[in-house]
């Protein structure tokens, strides 16, 4: 088998393949999902995988679900090259390259304690997207700027 034509993990009957994850983010990936030590769902993960545009990828391939826009919105902070696949019976029937809004509201906390988004206000988080890779988000109240390390600690 060519190296083109190889196959790193095999193909799924009916779910989502999230591929053209930033190498390194698959298990934070995995995580947003909630994949862990106590969900059963059938998963397989690839990291490093050669991509043709990338240089290198991972991939997550969750039997059996589709993801919900919170998801695909938190998956974009971290991997915003990141194609969501829907599968059904073997076949690619929807993609989706995900997409980072210039304003990401809700999905993520102000890491500042003071920040009125983090009283009993009824303030919604947001965020201006200053800079996508290396990630850096502005908080609109507070002015606060927070990175991806800072970020995946609320995942
Ligand atoms: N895939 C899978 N199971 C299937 C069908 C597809 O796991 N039953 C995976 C493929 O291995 C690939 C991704 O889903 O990682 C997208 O499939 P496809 O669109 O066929 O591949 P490409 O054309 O290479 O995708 P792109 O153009 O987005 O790179
Ligand atoms: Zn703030």
């Amino acid at each position: 088998m060519s190296e083109k034509k190889m196959l790193y993990v095999a193909k799924i009957k009916d779910g989502t393949v999230i591929d053209h994850i930033t190498a390194g983010h698959a298990m934070n990936v995995a995580k947003i999902l909630g994949i862990g030590e106590r969900s059963s769902a059938v998963v397989t993960i690839a990291m490093n995988v050669p991509s043709k545009d990338f240089g290198k990828k991972d991939m997550v391939k969750i039997e059996g679900r589709e993801l919900n826009p919170e998801e695909v919105d938190k998956i974009a902070l971290l991997a915003p090259h990141a194609t969501i696949n829907i599968i059904r019976n073997y076949e690619v029937t929807e993609k989706e390259e995900v997409k980072l809004p210039k304003v990401v509201k809700g999905i993520i906390k102000c890491a500042n304690p003071a920040c009125i988004s983090n009283s009993n206000e009824p303030v919604q988080p947001m965020f201006y997207v200053e800079s996508e890779e290396p990630l850096s988000v502005k908080c609109h109240y507070c002015g606060y700027i927070m990175e991806k390390q800072d970020i995946l600690k609320q995942f």
